[in-house]
C-alpha cells in the first residue's frame, strides 16, 4: 500500500521548496533524492559518521536522522550553499583544498558544514576545542590533522 503523503514547505540554501513526502521520510533522502542536491554525504545512515551532517538555523544536525517534517519552515544549509553567490569558495573550503585536507573527499562537505557552525560561533578557538568540534565527523582517510590545520588557519584570520 502507498504510503500517504504529506505537504512540507521548505527553505535550502536561501531557496523556497514545496514538496509532498511521505511523513517518514529524512531530511537526507528529501536532499539527496527530491531535490538532487547530492553534495550531502550518506555514509553510516544511523547518525554515527557525520558525513550528512548540514546546517539547521546554523546549528549542524544529522540528516540521516532528522525528518523532513521536522524542519519545516526552517532555515537548511547545505555544502552547496557554503560557497558565495559568485561562486567563490568560503575561506574553510579553500583552507582544505590548500592545506591538503581533502583525500576521498566523502567526509568533507560533512566537515566543512560542522567546521563552519563551529567559527560562526567561536573566536580563536584551540586545537583541542577544533577537535572536538568535529569528533563528530568521522574521517578514514586523513588522520584529522591536516583537517585541524585547515580550521586553525582560518580560525586565525577571522581572529
Ligand atoms: S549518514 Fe548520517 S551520521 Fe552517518
Ligand atoms: S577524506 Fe576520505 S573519509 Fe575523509
Amino acid at each position: 500500500m502507498m504510503k500517504k503523503k504529506i505537504p512540507v514547505e521548505l527553505h535550502v540554501n536561501g531557496e523556497p521548496y514545496e514538496l509532498y513526502v511521505p511523513p517518514n521520510r529524512t531530511l537526507l533522502e528529501v536532499l539527496r533524492e527530491d531535490l538532487e542536491l547530492t553534495g550531502t554525504k550518506e555514509g553510516c545512515g544511523e547518525g554515527v559518521c557525520g558525513s550528512c551532517t548540514v546546517l539547521w538555523e546554523g546549528l549542524p544536525i544529522r540528516s540521516c536522522l532528522t525528518l523532513v517534517t521536522e524542519v519545516q519552515d526552517a532555515e537548511i544549509l547545505t555544502i552547496e550553499g557554503l560557497a558565495a553567490e559568485d561562486g567563490s569558495l568560503d575561506k574553510l573550503q579553500q583552507s582544505f583544498i590548500d592545506h591538503g585536507a581533502v583525500q576521498c573527499g566523502f567526509c568533507t562537505p560533512g566537515m566543512l558544514m560542522s567546521a563552519r557552525a563551529f567559527l560562526n560561533k567561536h573566536q580563536n578557538p584551540t586545537e583541542q576545542d577544533i577537535r572536538e568540534a568535529i569528533s563528530g565527523n568521522i574521517c578514514r582517510c586523513t588522520g584529522y590533522a591536516k583537517i585541524v590545520e585547515a580550521i586553525k588557519e582560518v580560525a586565525e584570520e577571522q581572529g
